[in-house]
């Protein structure tokens, strides 16, 4: 799928954000292995510490369902939904996408529109990240 498309599926997305509290609306569009699409907006809460992050709606509703292979994120989000920058995930989501991606190949793209985004490696983003390989046993 091109990045395009998954742009213009985070763009729908993000009009579902629930942010009653911020305004800041993010949509998000991930891609599995085989070529699945789910897609993720944040939900606010007035406890504030529940919200969760467009990128980790998208990515629980997808392993939720079965899948475990991701291939790409598309990101985008801005105030009162103005997508006027790029909008980089949060430490947490970045995390998240280093429990089932593998950070060499994992694309995660930020965009503005259909036509400006900027791609990069979750390696990139989070270098030296720490995750399930950490975990086993050393032989
Ligand atoms: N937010 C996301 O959904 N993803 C990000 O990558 C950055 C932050 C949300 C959380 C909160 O609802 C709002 O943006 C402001 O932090």
């Amino acid at each position: 799928m091109e990045n395009e498309e998954l742009v213009r599926l985070a763009i729908e997305a993000m009009a579902f954000a629930y942010t009653p509290y911020s305004g800041f609306r993010v949509g998000a569009a991930l891609l599995t292995a085989e070529g699945k699409v789910y897609q993720g907006c944040n939900i606010e809460n007035a406890a504030y510490t529940p919200t969760n992050c467009a990128e980790r709606t998208a990515f629980f509703k997808a392993v939720s369902e079965g899948q475990r292979e991701f291939d790409a994120i598309c990101i985008v989000g801005g105030k009162d939904g103005i997508l006027s920058g790029y909008t980089a995930p949060c430490g947490v989501c970045r995390q998240v996408m280093m429990e089932f991606c593998d950070p060499e190949t994992f694309r995660v793209i930020l965009a503005k529109d259909e036509k400006h985004w900027q791609e990069y490696r979750l390696q990139e983003l989070l270098p030296m990240g720490f995750g399930p390989d950490n975990l086993k046993k050393q032989g």
